[in-house]
């Protein structure tokens, strides 16, 4: 389904940046101000929409509370370029954390702000200090920035971050890629570790060589305040109700939130939203918001969670800063 956008200068511009700086620190300090040239560019955000809504794959997925509602742009082995979707709070409360703070593994992700009012975000020093037994933690705030005062912005490999829910509803355009151009393929196939039928992952644990390989270690932990100190909780627990959380609420919820973006961006090509309608394949939770569109009534605020998954439920910005400011654990 990559064929709309796949010889689109933008995407190629993107592609010879991938080829020319092996260095992905070096392709992420390139790729921002293309990132904000595409997310300005109404055409470009009108073939990205064709590009979803031609998609089957797109068009019949599962939503549930884990993902962000998003639009696929361009995804190769190497890169992977996508949109995402902030909904506002339904009452806005300045520096409410929208999740816990948390890292992405071994990818490098540039984001620039293309719609709203952007979010506040906070950057941690990549060391984490833990107390195993009792999985509290120091962290410490590197960074701490609006979307206003810095509209392009690249998080690390590794970096823990968190952002602060908008305003008002927001919408960010993405490249993500792994750290470094990397092949595990042939490990995979090295004759020595077949014969050992010992499965990759484990043998790379053996030698503690995850990092390296790009592969998440075995426990991965996201953070939040507590008091003046950090707590970790593992990542597989953390996530565990948003991956349950599926069904007809979260399908309306996530088709709505990428509507409401079309709507108030001015992108809505209304003969190919009739042409889209008219699809047997459509699902039906689609045709309440194309409709909508269809026929220029305003689509309400969708709104972000207002719970997290963690012992107090939420947490703020102050909270973040009083745990950050202890000496030690
Ligand atoms: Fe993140």
């Amino acid at each position: 389904m990559q064929h709309i956008l796949e010889n689109h200068p933008y995407i190629q511009q993107i592609i010879a940046l991938e080829k020319q700086y092996e260095d992905r620190t070096e392709l992420h300090k390139k790729v921002g101000g293309l990132l904000q040239k595409m997310g300005a560019d109404d055409a470009f955000i009108k073939l990205v929409i064709k590009r979803n809504f031609e998609d089957d794959g797109f068009l019949k997925q599962e939503w549930s509370e884990y993902n962000i509602p998003y639009f696929f742009i361009y995804e190769t082995a190497d890169i992977n370029v996508k949109i995402h979707f902030f909904p506002a709070m339904e009452h806005y409360v300045k520096g409410t954390a929208a999740h816990c703070i948390h890292h992405h593994n071994n990818y490098i992700l540039t984001t620039a702000a293309i719609f709203g009012s952007g979010y506040e975000t906070m950057l941690f020093d990549k060391h984490v200090e833990m107390n195993s037994a009792t999985l509290e933690c120091k962290l410490k705030i590197t960074k701490h920035f609006t979307q206003e005062a810095y509209p392009v912005h690249t998080i690390d490999a590794w970096e823990p971050h968190i952002v602060y829910n908008p305003e008002i509803y927001s919408a960010t355009l993405q490249l993500w890629t792994p750290d470094q151009k990397r092949n595990t393929d042939g490990l995979r196939t090295n004759p020595l570790l077949k014969a050992l039928k010992v499965p990759l992952r484990k043998m790379l644990y053996l030698f503690g060589i995850e990092k390296k390989f790009g592969i998440a270690p075995k426990h991965t932990y996201q953070w939040y305040p507590e008091g003046d100190h950090f707590k970790a909780i593992e990542e597989n627990e953390y996530f565990e109700p948003t991956r349950k959380s599926i069904g007809e609420k979260v399908n309306n919820f996530s088709i709505q939130t990428v509507c409401i973006f079309m709507q108030r961006r001015g992108v809505v090509d209304k003969a190919f939203i009739e042409s889209i309608l008219s699809k047997k394949t459509l699902p039906a939770y689609y045709h309440k918001w194309l409709n909508m569109l269809l026929n220029d009534e305003t689509i309400p605020d969708s709104f972000c969670k207002s719970e997290i998954n963690i012992p107090q439920r939420k947490y703020n910005m102050q909270d973040v800063i009083n745990a950050a400011s202890a000496q030690s654990i």
